[in-house]
Formats: structure tokens, C-alpha cells, sequence
């Protein structure tokens, strides 16, 4: 049975959260579009009840899901089994007055007739329940829909609040499938919103690992005098999954592994770990240094990246099919499943440290972790034949686990303990459960939390959403005009194709295990 995570840390830290720090966010009516679908219930509405089991919430909140089909009689037992499900410690009471302010409501996202009566509907809760006219409207729609959603939002004025409230969108990714259609899509949305008012998601800034490589960097000065190219030797981001496609086949069919995890997720990761330091915290300034770092990224180009797919094999113990066999998928299938990257920053700090990045479905294992490899010493005095077991002086590591078994390891050489000079790598271990109790909040919770306090420090601005997609497409376009005639070229369960570790052999590296 999970935890919220007030309870699970140890009782002298609790009162940090036993009244939310400062503020809570202002009555709002949060809109999900999309609402009858799967991030809605596993993900979205949990967030809401246990950031509301915290007292994080107004009391004057609402919840409105939004969806085509006709779900009415249906939807609330439903989204309440998905709350029981994610395990949230909780009793019936609170469930059900939680429930009470959630409605449904069934429309066409392209039915203008629909917003009016949405809009009534939005007034009449403002009345019942003091939401003050102030709204979040959350897409949770797949993104051909974005803009029908945002324009008929602008149309019927909803992207301003007429009594002297407040409007917000947030919007799930992709962010558009390249450079171009991202700009089409962001100016679309700039049509209706102001950018102070756009909430652009992406999960990863939600985690608390994610998170914690900033102050990880910034909060002390130990770290930071080291990071860069005169002590770093390379940095590896790797974001394995074991999981396959999950029945969403036409979405990763247009999406690939490059579009759904590493043009936002990663390059998220890698804006914190590369980025300079900001002036302050503040949103503004540290967005501005993300969006810089990434605009220093030289573009990919079919040279300096790998893509596979996967075919069938054994994960977990369970044999799997392979991609082309999964449903909804061509048979023919050249969209990949696993790519890696190398990365090079053309700023003063990075120049000569290559960032190679992985990302794959049915790998080994499910794992996301960053390792900062150190250079060895200028002088070594230790380079003779060292006796003991040990292979040599290990390179010095930072190893940040961003999940699961979230925590941080160093790694460096110590003196095995016999009378000769032999030297072993041994680690340092930081482990969040150990420090902090068993860690259960989703990234949406903080992320939901910041939106509606207006917030967008964790939230992909315009201009980073660009810069990513500068960096990847002339890459992916390069991919869709040649052949892959080997896919599938990975078997489930493996570490991916053989190109990958050869991506890292020809600079006379290979990949850490992770
Ligand atoms: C989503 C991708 O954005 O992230 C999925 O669309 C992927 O394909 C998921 O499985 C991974 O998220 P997490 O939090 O499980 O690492």
C-alpha cells in the first residue's frame, strides 16, 4: 500500500508539509480534454487526489472530464477504480468527497455548440462551488485534435476569463513531429494564449530525480568546479524500457523512439546536466540558460546516430514478439524503436565531451540513469601493475538514477586493504528510499501543482521545444529517406543493436552498464 509522501518521510521532516509552504493555488475548474482516456485515470486524476489528501488543493476545486464518447453513467466509477488502483492510501469518505467534484461531460471536439454549453456549464460550477471563473484546461488529446481544441478555445473567448480569472493550457506532448510543425503548432497556440499562459508538459520535470540534478549541481560547491570539459570525459544518458509499445501502435508508429523520448524527455535530462548556471531559480532565468544550452547542441546527422527495432526475444523470463508482429503496426515497419546519439555542445565548458544518449523499448531491463565519466588524474602516480583483482584505477563515475531504485552513486578508486598498493572501485551510495522512505508521488502531481500556481519553471518553453527539434530533424528526415533494410536488428531483452555499442567504439568508449 503506497504512501502519500508526507507520510513517508520521517516525522521531524513532516511538518515542512503539514501546511502547504506559503501558498496554494486559487479555485480553479480543471478541464481535461480527453478525460475518458488513460492518463486521465492512471495518472491525472491520482495526482489530483492525493496532492488534495496533502491539503495542496483549494478547497473550491473541479474537476470537468471532457471526452467524446458518452460516458456518463460509467465515468466516475471508473475513474475512481484508477485512483484505488495506483494504491493511495485513503478511506472511502475522502474518495467519494473527492469524487463529488469531479463531472463528465460528453462532446465533439470540433462541435462549436459544445463550447457554449461548456462554458455555461463552467459558469454554473463557479457559481455551485466558487471556482471564481478561473480555469486550467489540460490536453490530454492526441495531437491532431490540439488545435480544434485551442482555436474553438479562442474562439468562444475561453482562453481569458471573463469575470477576472484566470485561463491556462497545459499541452501533452509531442510537441509537433519537427521543427516545422512545431513552429505551425506554437504559433497556432500563440494565436489564443500568451505564452505565460501555455503549460507545455513533459513528465520527466515532474520527477523528483529530475529535479534534483539542479540542485544536485547548484545547491553546493563540490560538484560544479568539476563539471566540465577539463575534468569530464564523457557523459552517457541512457532511458531503457522493457516494456514494449502497449497496444498504442499507430502513435509509435508515427512516433518512433526518437520523437517519444528522446527529443523531449532526454533532451530535459541533458538541458540540466549540461546547462550553465542560471543567474537565479527563477523561471526566466532558468529557462533562458536551457534554452541557450540547447541551441549550443550541434545538429544530428545519420553519422553520429544509431536507430533499431526490435524483433522477438525473451524479456522478464516471457517470450515477446517482435514490432512488426505487434498490433496496429505495419509489417513492414521502418520506424525504430531503440536510437542512440552522440551529442556534442559547442560552448567553452562541453567542446571535446561527447553526451552519448540511448533510448529503447523491450531492452534488458527498465532503467534511466545519467553517468558522468571523470577523466583520470594529470599525474597518475599509481600506473604500475597492481596486484589484487582489480582490473586497473577505475575512471571516476556519477552515476545519477533517475529510475527505478532512484538515488546517486560515486564511484572511485580506493586501496584494497593488503600490503601491496592495489586499488579497487568501490561506491558511494545515496538511495532515496534509504533517506527518505519509499517514494510514490507521480511527476504530474508537482507538475499539475505549478500550473495552477502559474508556475512554468518545469514546463518546456516555445523556444525549447524549437531548439530540440533543431537539434533532431535533419536527422529524422534523413532517416525517412533511406531504407532500413536490416530492422529488425535488436532481439527483445537485449541491450539494442550492435550499432550502438560500435557508436561508442569508434571514439574508443563503450556504453557503462547500467
Ligand atoms: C512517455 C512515452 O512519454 O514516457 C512512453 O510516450 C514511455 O512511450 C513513457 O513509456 C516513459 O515514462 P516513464 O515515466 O515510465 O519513464
Amino acid at each position: 500500500m503506497s504512501k502519500s509522501y508526507v507520510e513517508v518521510l520521517p516525522p521531524e521532516r513532516r511538518e515542512l508539509f503539514s501546511k502547504p509552504q506559503g501558498q496554494i493555488p486559487d479555485p480553479t475548474v480543471v478541464v481535461i480534454f480527453g478525460g475518458s482516456g488513460d492518463l486521465t485515470k492512471r495518472k491525472l486524476l491520482p495526482a489530483l487526489f492525493h496532492l488534495e489528501q496533502s491539503s495542496l488543493l483549494p478547497r473550491e476545486l473541479a474537476v470537468v472530464g471532457v471526452a467524446r464518447r458518452d460516458l456518463a453513467a460509467t465515468f466516475a466509477a471508473d475513474m475512481k477504480a484508477g485512483i484505488v488502483e495506483t494504491g493511495v492510501r485513503s478511506d472511502e469518505s475522502k474518495l467519494r468527497n473527492f469524487m463529488e467534484k469531479v463531472s463528465y461531460r460528453a462532446m465533439h471536439f470540433d462541435d462549436s455548440e459544445g463550447y457554449v454549453r461548456l462554458k455555461e456549464k463552467l459558469a454554473d460550477i463557479d457559481r455551485a462551488r466558487g471556482t471564481k471563473g478561473n480555469r486550467l484546461f489540460y490536453l490530454a488529446v492526441a495531437p491532431e485534435y490540439f488545435q480544434e481544441v485551442i482555436n474553438n478555445l479562442g474562439k468562444h473567448s475561453m482562453n481569458n476569463s471573463e469575470n477576472g480569472g484566470h485561463a491556462r493550457v497545459i499541452i501533452e506532448k509531442p510537441f509537433g513531429h519537427d521543427l516545422a510543425s512545431a513552429i505551425r503548432l506554437n504559433d497556432a497556440v500563440a494565436n489564443v494564449f500568451d505564452e505565460d499562459q501555455i503549460f507545455r508538459i513533459d513528465h520527466y520535470l515532474g520527477k523528483e530525480t529530475v529535479q534534483n540534478i539542479f540542485v544536485f549541481r547548484f545547491a553546493q560547491a563540490l560538484f560544479e568546479p568539476l563539471w566540465n570539459s577539463q575534468y569530464i570525459d564523457n557523459v552517457q544518458i541512457t532511458a531503457a524500457e522493457s516494456i514494449g509499445i502497449e497496444g498504442r501502435g499507430p502513435f509509435y508508429e508515427e512516433a518512433g523512439a526518437s520523437r517519444d523520448i528522446l527529443q523531449n524527455h532526454m533532451m530535459e535530462m541533458l538541458a540540466y546536466i549540461a546547462m550553465d548556471r542560471p543567474r537565479t531559480a527563477s523561471a526566466e532565468d532558468v529557462i533562458a540558460e536551457k534554452v541557450k544550452l540547447l541551441k549550443a547542441i550541434q545538429p544530428l546527422t545519420a553519422g553520429n546516430a544509431v536507430r533499431g527495432q526490435y524483433g522477438k526475444g525473451i524479456v522478464d523470463g516471457r517470450e515477446v514478439r517482435a514490432y512488426r508482429e505487434e498490433e496496429r503496426v505495419n509489417p513492414e515497419s521502418s520506424t525504430e524503436t531503440f536510437a542512440a546519439v552522440k551529442m556534442e555542445i559547442d560552448t567553452p565548458r562541453w567542446r571535446g565531451v561527447p553526451f552519448y544518449l540511448r533510448a529503447g523499448k523491450r531492452l534488458a531491463k527498465r532503467v534511466t540513469e545519467v553517468v558522468i565519466q571523470f577523466k583520470p588524474p594529470a599525474h597518475q602516480l599509481f600506473s604500475g601493475a597492481l596486484a589484487g583483482p582489480c582490473q586497473g584505477i577505475p575512471a571516476n563515475l556519477i552515476r545519477l538514477r533517475i529510475q527505478p531504485d532512484e538515488g546517486i552513486k560515486i564511484v572511485f578508486g580506493n586501496k584494497l586493504p593488503v600490503p601491496t598498493t592495489a586499488i579497487c572501485p568501490v561506491e558511494a551510495v545515496f538511495r532515496y528510499a534509504d533517506a527518505f522512505g519509499k517514494y510514490t508521488a507521480n511527476g504530474y502531481e508537482r507538475l499539475l501543482l505549478d500550473a495552477m500556481m502559474g508556475d512554468p519553471t518545469l514546463f518546456t518553453h516555445r523556444n525549447a521545444v524549437e531548439a530540440a527539434w533543431s537539434i533532431f530533424t535533419p536527422l529524422l528526415h534523413q532517416w525517412a529517406g533511406e531504407a532500413t533494410r536490416d530492422f529488425p536488428n535488436y532481439a527483445s531483452g537485449s541491450w539494442g543493436p550492435a550499432g550502438s555499442d560500435e557508436l561508442l567504439a569508434r571514439d574508443g568508449r563503450q556504453w557503462h552498464s547500467v
